[in-house]
């Protein structure tokens, strides 16, 4: 190994190993702007978008971030061009496949995170064959938000307490902040600490409505397809400038 692959690895020295996050999020936005630009078909962007989470999965490890959840496919993303569907599809399916022994090997628990009942049949065996081959694993916990959105999760967590009120198994008066998050996809996950969204955009765009009460946000110019280790480095000293105060003064 280099001595510049040595540095790499090494959480930055500016950086204070008490003040990180536990939990990062990141909306990859702008993989088709990127791939425009390179002239490229937008498809082109999403595989790059692949490498660049593979690259900041691997950074959060060696830098010591516990969990790393990721939008992978929110639920108006059907919305896009049939075949951009079908070929995120069958990437995600490809890129499960590829890199399932690698995260078993790494300790990392991979978790999916969204409405997965919509999702083609080979996809969904593909997912729950990663979830349950990782759920013993102690390493870095990474959710990928699939068919996501943050109100749909709302309104059927709202639906299953309704369902267990109406069956008397639960009182009105008995449903707190703990028993709302239980039925979360969510659910056993912390809070993110960090929300990193990239192409500029200042939006959530529906995702991670109630668990980012409270979560700071943090804006990039950078497309997806370029987010590397020192565009997170930036992200992660400019969250160690914020003063959380969780509405206290
Ligand atoms: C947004 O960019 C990106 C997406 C909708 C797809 C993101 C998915 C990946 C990077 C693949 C992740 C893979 C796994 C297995 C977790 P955009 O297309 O909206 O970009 P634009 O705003 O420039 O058009």
């Amino acid at each position: 190994m280099t001595a510049q692959q040595t540095k790499l690895q090494d959480l930055p020295t500016d950086l204070k190993r008490e003040l990180l996050p536990q939990h990062v999020a990141v909306i990859m936005d702008g993989n088709g702007r990127w791939a425009k630009r390179q002239g490229l078909p937008r498809i082109m962007g999403h595989k790059r978008g692949v490498d660049a989470l593979k690259d900041l999965l691997r950074c959060c490890q060696d830098w010591g971030i516990q969990a790393l959840t990721a939008y992978a496919f929110s639920t108006e993303n059907w919305k896009r061009p049939q075949e951009e569907v079908d070929f995120l599809m069958t990437l995600f399916q490809r890129v499960l496949r590829q890199e399932l022994r690698e995260m078993v090997e790494e300790n990392v628990q991979i978790k999916f995170v969204g409405n997965l009942q919509a999702l083609p049949r080979s996809l969904q065996q593909e997912i729950s064959r990663s979830m349950e081959e990782t759920k013993d694993n102690r390493g870095i916990r990474f959710s990928v938000a699939t068919n996501y959105g943050g109100r749909q999760e709302i309104l059927q967590a709202c639906q299953a307490i309704a369902k267990q009120v109406q069956q008397g198994l639960l009182q009105p008066d008995e449903i707190n902040e703990q028993v709302f998050e239980s039925h979360l996809y969510t659910a056993g996950i912390t809070d993110p600490d960090l929300l990193i969204r990239t192409s500029g955009e200042m939006r959530l765009s529906n995702f991670l409505l109630w668990q980012m009460a409270y979560g700071e946000i943090y804006i990039t110019d950078a497309l997806w397809p370029d987010f590397d280790r020192a565009e997170f480095h930036r992200a992660l000293c400019a969250y160690q400038q914020r003063e959380r105060r969780f509405g206290k003064v």
